[in-house]
């Protein structure tokens, strides 16, 4: 990388000062109990324990016209009803941790539909199809039972018409598109949440995706990221997510119930655009890391990368939203998804072999090759968040991000992802 050496002195520029370690110690060791799983409890907004509590038999609160059924005491339930659109990896996962919780919380209807993007299949037989007998992902989760509520449907008007919460979990090229096919067509008392990496540059500037479901829509929207790689969720190894929410807490609150299992914590925090950037930048970061494995550059070098990346996550995300808060970064959807990102994951996966090839092989053709029909996000996100940088003149401030682009697109070999430059930023 060319690293501009005042940008990354603590005491240079504001944007970038230190993380406030100290003030977050007291939380983290004040427990007396001291287990992993008291450690890992929310540090800063806690809810009541999510999964176990006995689910009240009234109407969920911001719901009124969900589907009704009559609870153990004769009362009236309203249910509601979840969509998940989107079948991929992490979209396939998403469904399995939802279904097993609609079937034990009595404010949810069991059935869990699922829109599929349709494929043929080589042995000719149509995805949907396949899901539905096996109860399988034959293609992007093969060998996990999803949950027999969980229903493949191809239609996407058909699978969203009932649903009042919507989980949006696509590549995010594919947003834009599938949000313009559903204007009209999602009930009025609808609440979305995305968990979508990635941005969408606009003329007017970058688009976070919870945005464009929310302005396109005309709906609230959620987002949830995390350390999240989807393989491990779905054999049920213990990992945490974030929900970022906007205002309402009641509704984080749901959010958080229908994803929270034992091995899936979840923590809302009060910061859509932190989380939702957290999520999408890291993958930049995790491309990064990709070169310097590919390198064989060793440890210390990628975590120079991952605390580089990190401070240029959060001073990007700060400047385009002011609101976004420095502990956001602490969650699970800050540092740990960006070492997880780096340490596995597709990104850093299909960067590493980009860099062994000296640059020579496209990142089209390594997708194509390595990832069976799944998508990198790092990539078009690194061009997405250059655009911005150069449109704003904020080129300088973030030599990692910008780095991270030109090697992309083969403006600068891979071992520019370590070298050094006297140029020192313009601010
Ligand atoms: N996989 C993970 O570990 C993971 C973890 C956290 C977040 N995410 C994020 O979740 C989102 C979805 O990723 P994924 O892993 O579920 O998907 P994926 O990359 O595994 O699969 C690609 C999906 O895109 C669909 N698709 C292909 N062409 C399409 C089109 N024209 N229109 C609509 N859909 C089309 C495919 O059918 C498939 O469902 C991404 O934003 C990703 O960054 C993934």
């Amino acid at each position: 990388m060319r690293f501009h050496f005042p940008l990354y002195s603590s005491s240079s520029f504001s944007l970038f000062s230190d993380f406030t370690f100290i003030s977050s110690l007291p939380l983290i060791f004040s427990s007396s109990h001291f287990s992993p799983f008291i450690s890992m409890a929310p540090a800063f907004e806690p809810l009541s324990p999510p999964h176990q509590e006995a689910e009240p038999q009234t109407a969920t609160p911001h719901h009124a016209d969900t589907v009704n059924n009559f609870g153990n005491d004769g009362q009236v339930v309203s249910k509601s009803k979840v969509t998940v659109v989107g079948s991929g990896n992490w979209g396939s996962v998403a469904a399995k941790l939802i279904a097993s919780n609609t079937l034990k919380l009595n404010s949810f209807h069991d059935e869990v539909r699922m829109w599929v993007f349709e494929e043929t299949l080589q042995t000719g037989e149509k995805l949907t199809d396949v899901i539905n007998k096996t109860n399988e992902n034959v293609k992007y989760l093969p060998g996990i039972k999803l949950g027999k509520n969980v229903i493949a449907d191809p239609d996407l008007d058909n699978a969203v018409k009932d649903a009042n919460m919507l989980v949006f979990v696509t590549p995010h090229q594919f947003m834009e598109g599938i949000c313009k096919r559903l204007v009209g067509k999602v009930r009025g008392d609808v609440e979305a949440i995305s968990l979508i990496k990635g941005m969408e540059v606009k003329m007017e500037g970058p688009c976070m995706i919870s945005n464009l479901i929310s302005e396109q829509l005309g709906i609230n929207c959620s987002v949830l990221m995390g350390a999240n790689i989807a393989n491990e969720i779905a054999v049920e190894k213990f990992s945490e997510a974030t929900v970022g929410y906007r205002d309402n807490r009641e509704i984080a609150e749901q959010w958080v119930k229908l994803f929270s299992t034992p091995y899936f914590m979840v923590t809302p925090v009060q910061d859509v655009e932190g989380v939702e950037l957290c999520g999408t930048l890291k993958n930049v970061v995790a491309i990064a890391a990709g070169f310097v494995d590919g390198l064989e550059m060793g440890n210390n070098t990628k975590a120079a990368i991952m605390r580089i990346g990190l401070r240029e996550m959060r001073a990007f995300s700060k400047l385009l939203f002011s609101s976004v808060r420095d502990s956001t970064f602490f969650e699970s959807c800050g540092v740990a998804d960006v070492i997880t990102t780096c340490l596995g994951g597709r990104n850093r996966k299909v960067a590493e072999a980009f860099a062994r090839n000296g640059g020579k092989r496209s990142f089209d053709d390594l997708e194509a090759e390595m990832l069976q029909g799944q998508k990198l996000q790092g990539v078009s996100t690194a061009r997405e968040v250059y655009e911005v940088l150069s449109h704003r003149g904020w080129l300088e401030l973030f030599p990692l991000f910008a780095t991270v682009h030109e090697i992309c697109v083969g403006r600068l070999p891979p071992s520019a992802i370590v070298e050094y430059s006297e140029k020192k930023p313009s601010s």
